[in-house]
C-alpha cells in the first residue's frame, strides 16, 4: 500500500466492511507523515465499478419503511439510516482522494481528515445500534446516495458543489432539530454522538467550500455563479430547506447563496 492512491483504490474496490474501516482508521499514520506519496502511475477505475459490501441491502428512497423516534424499532432504524450515511461518506471521501489529481498535497490531506472522521462517526453509530440489537446491514438502506458520486465523477467543481456543499450541508439544516427531539425525550447518548456530528460536519462543508472556492478562483470562475450553475446541472429537483443560515454561513457559504437556496422555494 505504497502510495494515498493505491489505499483509495483497496478500499474502494478491494475491501470488505471491516477491511473499509480499519484501512481508513489505519491511515491516520499516513495523515501523521510529514509528506503524503502522491505517485500514480495506473489510470484511474471507473466509478460504477466501485464496490459496496453485500449487506445492507439497498433500497430505493420511497421502498424505506417509515419510523417513529417513540419506538426501539424507530430509534434503530433511524441509526441504522444515519450509519449508513456515515458509510457512504468514507467512500464519498475516499473517492474525492482518489478520482481527482494531481492536485495539491493540502487537499488529501484534508480528505484523509475527513475520511477518518466518518469512520469515527461510523463506528459511534454502529456501537449505539448494538445496544438496541441491530447491527450496521441489518436493516435495509437508501440506495440514492452513491448517485451523486456517480453523475459528479468527472468534474470537481460538480463534486464539490453537489456532495459537501449540498449533501453534508443539509446536515447542517436537519441535525439540530434531531438533537432537540432526542433532548426532549432525555436521551443523552444520542444527542452527544449526533452533537459530535454536528460539529464535523461543519468542518466538512467548511473544506468543501473552501477549495471550491480555490479551484472556481484558479479557474477564473465566479464561485457563487458557477455553484448556482452545477446545482441546475447536477442536482434533481430543488435542494429542500429549511437552510440552517447560520451554521451554512460558519461553513462557507455566502449569504447571496443561501438568499439563492431560499429563492428556490418561493
Ligand atoms: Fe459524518
Ligand atoms: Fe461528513
Amino acid at each position: 500500500m505504497d502510495t494515498l492512491f493505491n489505499l483509495a483504490e483497496s478500499i474502494l474496490y478491494q475491501s470488505t466492511r471491516e477491511q473499509v474501516i480499519e484501512r481508513t482508521q489505519a491511515a491516520q499514520k499516513i495523515l501523521d507523515q510529514t509528506a503524503l506519496n502522491l505517485e500514480f502511475d495506473c489510470p484511474v477505475r471507473a466509478v460504477t465499478e466501485v464496490c459496496f459490501p453485500a449487506r445492507p441491502v439497498l433500497l430505493p428512497p420511497r421502498e424505506m419503511p417509515r419510523r417513529s423516534l417513540n419506538s426501539l424499532e424507530g430509534k434503530a432504524a433511524f441509526f441504522h439510516a444515519l450509519a449508513h450515511i456515515e458509510f457512504v461518506a468514507i467512500y464519498l471521501a475516499w473517492d474525492i482522494i482518489y478520482r481527482f489529481r494531481p492536485l495539491p498535497e493540502a487537499f488529501y490531506r484534508d480528505w484523509l481528515q475527513v475520511a477518518i472522521e466518518e469512520a469515527e462517526h461510523f463506528q459511534m453509530l454502529r456501537h449505539h445500534l448494538r445496544q438496541f440489537g441491530v447491527d450496521y446491514g441489518d436493516l435495509p438502506a437508501h440506495r440514492g446516495l452513491w448517485n451523486h458520486a456517480i453523475d459528479s465523477a468527472d468534474d470537481l467543481l460538480a463534486r464539490l458543489a453537489i456532495v459537501p456543499r449540498c449533501m453534508e450541508a443539509r446536515g447542517l439544516d436537519v441535525t439540530p432539530a434531531m438533537i432537540e427531539k432526542f433532548q426532549n425525550i432525555g436521551d443523552k447518548t444520542s444527542v452527544d454522538i449526533l452533537s459530535k456530528i454536528l460539529h464535523d460536519e461543519i468542518g466538512h462543508v467548511k473544506t468543501g467550500s473552501f477549495w471550491f472556492k480555490f479551484f472556481c478562483r484558479q479557474q477564473q470562475k465566479d464561485f457563487e455563479q458557477t455553484y448556482r450553475e452545477l446545482l441546475n446541472d447536477y442536482y434533481i429537483g430543488k435542494p429542500k430547506g429549511p437552510f440552517n443560515r447560520e451554521m451554512r454561513i460558519i461553513a462557507g457559504f455566502t449569504p447571496d447563496e443561501i438568499d439563492w437556496l431560499e429563492q428556490l422555494h418561493e
